[in-house]
């Protein structure tokens, strides 16, 4: 447990300094969808933690005399657009690092992929910025549970983010089937290493930001009628995604994944109101999906977001097949032609 800090006892002549991480974005294979409290889950997820996809984020502290305060840059422009929910984290946050207190912060940030990609990027951006948070901390006070208090503090920026402190992949929420899992922070799950050789394509249908946000759809799934259901299944694909990657099982892996992506957007078409993020071209590359995996011995699988683009998993033996599939089949129904190449990673780095 991570317990907020109630001393200020911290040299004040550390109250400068700069510090830099790039952090991925991650893609959930068993989906968080519903929180409970103060951003907990109400079911344990399971990400796989991106390469390429990341946000670049460097804080230069000063000592302030007159509280906390933080101006935020994205790609070098002040964007105050971004300070409700800034305001928001920080306000959950300054409990557990008091030292905000005495400090100015300019905050830079950046993404890797396009803004318009319609890609999340909250995943990348409050990890990234939480691991500065916790680094300048670690440089006041000494030391730090590094790892686990990134992972605690970017999850209350955005439930997902915690889940990206780790490569190459994450568990979030509490379950029996991994002792140290717990609802405050993720933890690393061990993945073999024929799986950290997985790539994900993303294919973007909609390059518009989404018409409902993910907190919108986490909060209909409070007084949702198939909400304990859910969280039944959610588990049982939590053991079952498990047991198929220690037995290697490919076809019970991609039923799992694909069962997840669907289930996720079946919540939305029956929240109350309810609400829809795919696009006609999502189905479309789903049904060429399905065509492809009949006539191919192959470990294509999709997978969703809260969104309309579809990100392809595939094993790395299998590259050069689903390239000239997706350059065949499916650039026809990407906005502009446009998809993100990227594989597994490792997790975040200091710069
Ligand atoms: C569909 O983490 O974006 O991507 O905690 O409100 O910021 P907040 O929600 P967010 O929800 C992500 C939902 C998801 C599934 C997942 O990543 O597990």
């Amino acid at each position: 447990m991570i317990n907020p800090s109630k001393k200020l006892l911290f040299d004040i002549k550390k109250l400068s300094g700069k510090t830099s991480w790039n952090s991925p974005s991650n893609i959930a294979l068993i989906k968080y969808w519903g929180k409970k409290d103060l951003q907990a889950p109400i079911n344990p997820s399971l990400s796989l933690t991106l390469n390429h996809c990341c946000s670049k984020t460097e804080i230069s502290y000063i000592k302030s005399d007159n509280g906390f305060k933080y101006e935020f840059y994205f790609h070098n422009k002040l964007k105050p657009e971004f300070n409700k929910k800034l305001d928001t984290f920080f306000k959950r946050i300054i409990g557990y690092f008091p030292f905000l207190n005495k400090l100015n912060l300019k905050i830079d940030s950046e993404n890797s992929f396009p803004h318009s990609s319609g890609i999340a990027s909250s995943a990348s951006a409050f990890s990234s910025l939480s691991l500065c948070l916790v680094d300048i901390e670690k440089s006041i006070l000494g030391k730090n549970d590094f790892s686990n208090k990134a992972s605690f503090i970017s999850r209350l920026g955005s439930g997902s983010a915690c889940r990206s402190v780790y490569g190459p992949a994450a568990l979030w929420g509490k379950t029996n089937l991994l002792s140290d899992s717990n609802d405050n922070y993720a933890v690393p799950f061990k993945l073999p290493n024929f799986y950290s050789d997985y790539c994900d394509t993303i294919l973007i249908v909609d390059e518009n930001s989404k018409s409902v946000s993910s907190s919108t759809g986490h909060e209909l799934i409070k007084n949702h009628y198939f909400k304990s259901n859910r969280i039944v299944q959610a588990n049982a694909n939590l053991e079952n995604i498990i047991n198929s990657i220690k037995k290697n099982d490919t076809n019970q892996f991609i039923e799992i994944i694909e069962n997840e992506a669907l289930t996720l957007h079946a919540m939305m078409l029956t929240s109350n109101p309810s609400f829809i993020l795919f696009k006609p071209n999502t189905i479309n590359i789903i049904n060429k999906v399905w065509d492809f995996r009949k006539e191919n011995n192959s470990s294509l699988c999709f997978t969703l977001d809260a969104g309309a683009n579809i990100h392809l998993l595939y094993h790395n033996n299998d590259y050069k097949l689903v390239q000239d599939f997706i350059n065949d089949k499916l650039l026809v129904y990407c906005s502009n032609g446009k998809y993100i190449n990227d594989n597994i990673g490792m997790g975040p780095t200091r710069i």
